[in-house]
């Protein structure tokens, strides 16, 4: 049986008769840049995320990058992140200034282990960014505690969290700002590359409108030097669209994630993840550990299922971070993940069959 690890052209599919006249639309009008679809999907987003304010950007590197810029970052200024995570989030801190400072990772969620924040403080800190991987959301209270104690502001890096919940509380509203990524395989995904910040807060809301727009407050009138950073009506239109369908897609990548569950369970040698308590995740990815992993992802391409690593190699053992001077060893945690952790396909449209036929092909493979 072929699985792909995404399917993406499953559900655009089935959305192709919902976005094609709105863009049809647009495209009669040439409306392209900002304007009412733009406006509608940070209203909708914002009031999905419990936030004031949503900017509605080109990507999540950009809603992350504009963050930091408008928290006004300056050289030698450390960002406390985690090692594994895609490179947007510290490319981002390192862009606006800043220097990435690496803490390890709780074993079981693979989020920011707060335990392991203070020892990496310094008067040089000015900010934690944790990193709601998989669509888990990190250790939000604790971490939240030590950034008060300490006098620094907590960013969320909710790129892969769309709807996932901290007690009750969205992702998105856990911190002084968020950034959300809608590249096309993500939960909510768009039809090319998109991103939002949410944040409650109004001065840094009204930086990030000026920056995202060449810094302009009216047109050709600029209190600074910005960027292109604004998403397009095009991208705003098709992500209201998928924005009804989200409730009920993250419900079935949750309903399939307990079936992983509970198909997988008590194998010797395959880890499953922890949910911590008071989480709910959204289920961006199920990501399993194993001891022979390569071998493992090998035969299951032979039997036509496609698995992901996220991520191969932590950031501080890139090439990009040699200039950290951080050797094999410094994040154990993280480091021992990356030899281990597999990816299964995990999206709305993955029927039942699919998911009996990957979990009986992992139990053959590890007998
Ligand atoms: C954790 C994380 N941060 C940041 C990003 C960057 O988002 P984008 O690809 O929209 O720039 C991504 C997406 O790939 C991500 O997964």
């Amino acid at each position: 049986m072929n699985i792909p690890f995404l399917d993406l052209k499953a559900q655009n599919s089935t959305l192709k008769q919902e976005i094609l006249p709105i863009w049809e639309e647009i495209l009669d009008s040439a409306a392209f840049i900002g304007g009412k679809y733009v406006t509608t999907f940070e209203e909708e987003f914002a009031t999905l995320t419990h936030s004031k304010y949503c900017l509605a950007l080109n990507s999540g590197t950009d809603a992350l990058r504009f963050i930091f810029i408008a928290l006004g970052l300056q050289p030698e200024d450390e960002v406390i992140t985690v090692p594994n995570t895609f490179i947007a989030t510290t490319e981002a801190i390192s862009q606006a200034g800043g220097r990435p400072v690496f803490v390890d990772i709780n074993p079981r969620t693979y989020t920011l282990d707060p335990e392991k924040i203070e020892a990496a403080i310094t008067p040089k800190t000015r900010g934690i960014v944790p990193v709601h991987l998989y669509g888990q959301t990190a250790d939000m209270d604790t971490i939240t505690v030590i950034a008060k104690k300490h006098d620094l502001w907590v960013v969320e890096d909710a790129c892969q969290a769309h709807l996932a919940e901290y007690k009750g509380r969205p992702a998105g509203s856990l911190g002084r700002a968020a950034a959300f990524s809608f590249y096309p395989g993500k939960n909510l995904g768009t039809c090319g590359d998109a991103g939002a910040v949410t944040t409650s807060d109004p001065e840094l809301a009204a930086t990030i409108a000026m920056l995202r727009d060449h810094g302009q407050t009216r047109k050709y009138y600029h209190a600074r030097e910005g960027y292109n950073g604004r998403c397009d009506a095009l991208q705003a239109a098709a992500l209201s669209v998928k924005l009804k369908h989200l409730p009920k897609w993250t419900e079935a990548r949750r309903r399939h994630a307990q079936r992983y569950r509970e198909l997988l369970r008590d194998l010797p040698g395959l880890t499953l993840p922890k949910t911590a308590p008071g989480n709910l995740p959204a289920c961006h990815l199920f990501v399993i550990q194993l001891k022979n992993r390569d071998l493992v992802m090998e035969a299951l391409a032979k039997k036509g299922i496609t698995t992901g690593l996220h991520y191969p190699l932590p950031l501080h053992r890139q090439q990009a971070y040699a200039h950290l001077r951080l050797p094999t060893g410094s994040f154990p945690v993280a480091e021992a993940c990356a030899q281990r952790l597999l990816s299964l396909p995990l999206y709305p449209e993955l029927s039942e069959e699919q998911i009996v036929f990957v979990c009986d092909s992992i139990k053959e493979i590890l007998r």
